[in-house]
This record gives structure tokens, sequence and C-alpha cells, in this order.
């Protein structure tokens, strides 16, 4: 049997499914250009599963540095993480955005296509249902964007969908993530954003530590039972999980399949940090704010489809996810 090329396997996502791909008994190769996460993550791995795995710092934008992935490994299926992935960065660099997430994924492919490997878990997001949709979202729902980050998602899934309509022998399963937080039970590995964390959790977090003063609260004046924004969080341990459960389904079955993963409920920021308070035991000194430009509202999944076909659920709720947070930002509190 082959092995599994996990791209962006040092990033947060990424190395909560390298140990699940691990304890699962596949073998795994890693690939990583470490621009927004550490060669220690791999470490950490490695020291969870007591399993090694080859890591090469390969960038997707390298093409034969990729090609030489697959001359020294055989390779039956790819799981790619690899990407920029900051909304507001985005904003500020659509050129970047562009060319590192589209034409990398394009340059991955291409090498794919060399090496005959037509298997691909792609690590999409819940931002391709954009502003026209109401949740509970389903897959079926028309995909835009209102930023490059989200664009690159939505073109990188149709490109995906063009492959598999030219070339019957493609399996791609696009996971539409939702709002992944927590870590492994370990506190090994979790999320450990370089500079100030844009998301909810993390900045909670480093809040929660001392790092940070106190939490910005973007708007209390939502139309939502407590005013702030709603969101479906998912623990990064089932989000893994369902990559396993998305690649057993790659290998059975053709073509390209979009899938959700959410807990289908979701929970609002004061919510969160009422949980994060019971996790850390302490207050989390918070203040209202101006809402952000760009958020929703309300976003959360109708999780059937990934229960129908790839029977996987999440399974943690969120006290879990704040606990599990917390846990590994006490053991590391300067990060990885
Ligand atoms: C969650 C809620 C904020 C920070 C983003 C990306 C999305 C995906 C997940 C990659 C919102 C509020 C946040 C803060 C706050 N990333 N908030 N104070 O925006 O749902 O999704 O991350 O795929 O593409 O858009 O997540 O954690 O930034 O915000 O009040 O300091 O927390 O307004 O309601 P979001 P988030």
């Amino acid at each position: 049997m082959g092995k599994i090329l996990v791209t962006g396997g040092t990033g947060f996502i990424g190395s909560h499914t390298c140990v699940e791909l691990l304890n699962e008994g596949y073998e795994i190769v890693v690939m990583d250009n470490l621009s927004n996460s550490k060669l220690e993550s791999a470490n950490r791995v490695q020291q969870l599963t007591n399993k090694i795995f080859k890591f090469y710092e390969v960038d997707m934008l390298d093409y034969d540095g990729m090609c030489k992935i697959f001359e020294e490994n055989e390779i039956d299926a790819v799981i790619h993480f690899a990407g920029l992935k900051a909304v507001g960065e985005s904003v500020q660099k659509p050129l970047e955005y562009y060319n590192n997430n589209i034409v990398g994924t394009i340059n991955l492919l291409k090498v794919m296509n060399k090496y005959q490997c037509k298997t691909m878990i792609f690590s999409s997001s819940a931002t391709v249902y954009g502003v026209d949709n109401r949740p509970p979202y389903t897959e079926d729902m028309q995909t835009s964007a209102i930023n490059p980050y989200g664009y690159t998602k939505v073109m990188i899934e149709q490109i995906l969908s063009d492959i598999c309509v030219a070339d019957s022998e493609w399996s791609v399963v696009s996971l539409r993530y939702f709002n992944p937080i927590g870590a492994n039970k370990s506190g090994l590995i979790g999320e450990d954003p370089n500079g100030i964390p844009n998301n909810l959790v993390p900045y909670i977090a480093q809040v929660a530590i001392g790092k940070l003063e106190k939490l910005n609260i973007y708007g209390n004046d939502y139309d939502t039972p407590d005013g702030t924004g709603i969101r479906d969080y998912i623990h990064v341990v089932d989000l893994a999980k369902g990559h396993i459960s998305a690649l057993a389904y790659a290998k059975k079955h053709k073509g390209f399949e979009p899938i959700n993963l959410g807990t289908g409920s979701g929970s609002s920021v004061l919510e969160v940090v009422a949980s994060y308070e019971k996790a850390c035991e302490k207050e989390i000194p918070k203040e209202f704010a101006p809402r952000r430009a760009g958020d929703l509202a309300v976003s959360y999944a109708n999780a059937e489809k990934a229960k129908r076909l790839l029977n996987w659920e999440a399974k943690y709720n969120l006290d879990e996810m704040c606990a599990d947070s917390w846990n590994f930002t006490v053991k590391n509190p300067n990060g990885l």
C-alpha cells in the first residue's frame, strides 16, 4: 500500500490529521514550506504516535521539488491543506493569495497527474457559502465569496470538479470546514498562529494566558439571541477523523464530492467565552467593539451528508473544545 502525502502537514489541522492517519495505520509523507508553521509540530506528531515519517520542506510553487517527493515515494493519495488562509491579509495581498493557493494547487495537480495519483482530499471552507445563502448550509448551495481567500477556495473547488469531469479516474472529496478549534488531548499539538490571532478562540487563549489584555467582541447587535455572532465550532480532532473517513470514501468512489465538516449547531461568541472561562477558571476581560467587516451574523452546517456518505459525525462538545484548547495553551504558553 502506498503512502498518503499531506501538504501543509505541520499546520494546525494538518498535524492533527497526521496523528489520526498514523494511528489508523497509514504511512504518510509530509510536505510544508513552514511559512506559517514550525517543524517542531512534526516532531510532536512523531512523539505522540511513536511513528516516523519523511518531511520535505517544499513549496507548492516548486514543481520540481514536488516531483522529487513522488519520485522517492509511492503516493496513493494527497490530503491537501497547504495554502494561505488569513481573510484580512488576502484583501491586502490578493495576488499573493491567488498565486500561492491557485497556481500552487494547479502545480500539485499537474504533478499528481504526471505520477498517476488521482485521489485528493481538499481542505475547503464554509467560507464558500458566501453571504447569499442562509444556514444551515447544504452542499448543493451555490458557492461564492466576498474576499480573495474565499475566492481561492471557490475557484479551486471548480478546478477540482472540472478535472473529475474531464478524467473519470479522479476522486476528490472537498471538505468544507466550519470553525475548527481545540487541540489533541495530549496538549502536545494545537493551534499555534504566528503573531496576533485573527480567530476567536486562539485570541481568547492568549488573553487567558496573559499575553493579550482583553478580548474585543466584534458586534453585539446582530440578530441573534445574545446579539453576538454565531458559528459552528468543531473540535479539530473530530475534523481530523473526518479526513480519515473521507479518504476511505474517496478510495471507493470517483468524481467530485463536497462535504461539510461541522457539528450542525452554532454557538455565540459569548457562549464560547463562557465555556472558555469554565475551562481556564478565570474571567476573560472583554469589551464590545464594532462589527468586523465581512462577518456574517450566523453560520452553521447541515451535517447530514457527512453522516450519510462518510458515517462520520462530530463527537466533542464546546466545553471539551475549550478545555483542550486551554490545556495546549498552558503547556505551550509561547507556542511550539
Ligand atoms: C468567529 C466569531 C467574530 C475574533 C474565519 C474565516 C474562515 C475560516 C475560519 C479559514 C465571529 C468573533 C473573532 C475576535 C470576535 N478560516 N470574533 N473577536 O470569521 O467565522 O471564520 O476562520 O478557512 O474562512 O473567515 O472565525 O474565529 O475569526 O470569528 O468577536 O477577536 O468570533 O466576529 O463572530 P470566522 P473567527
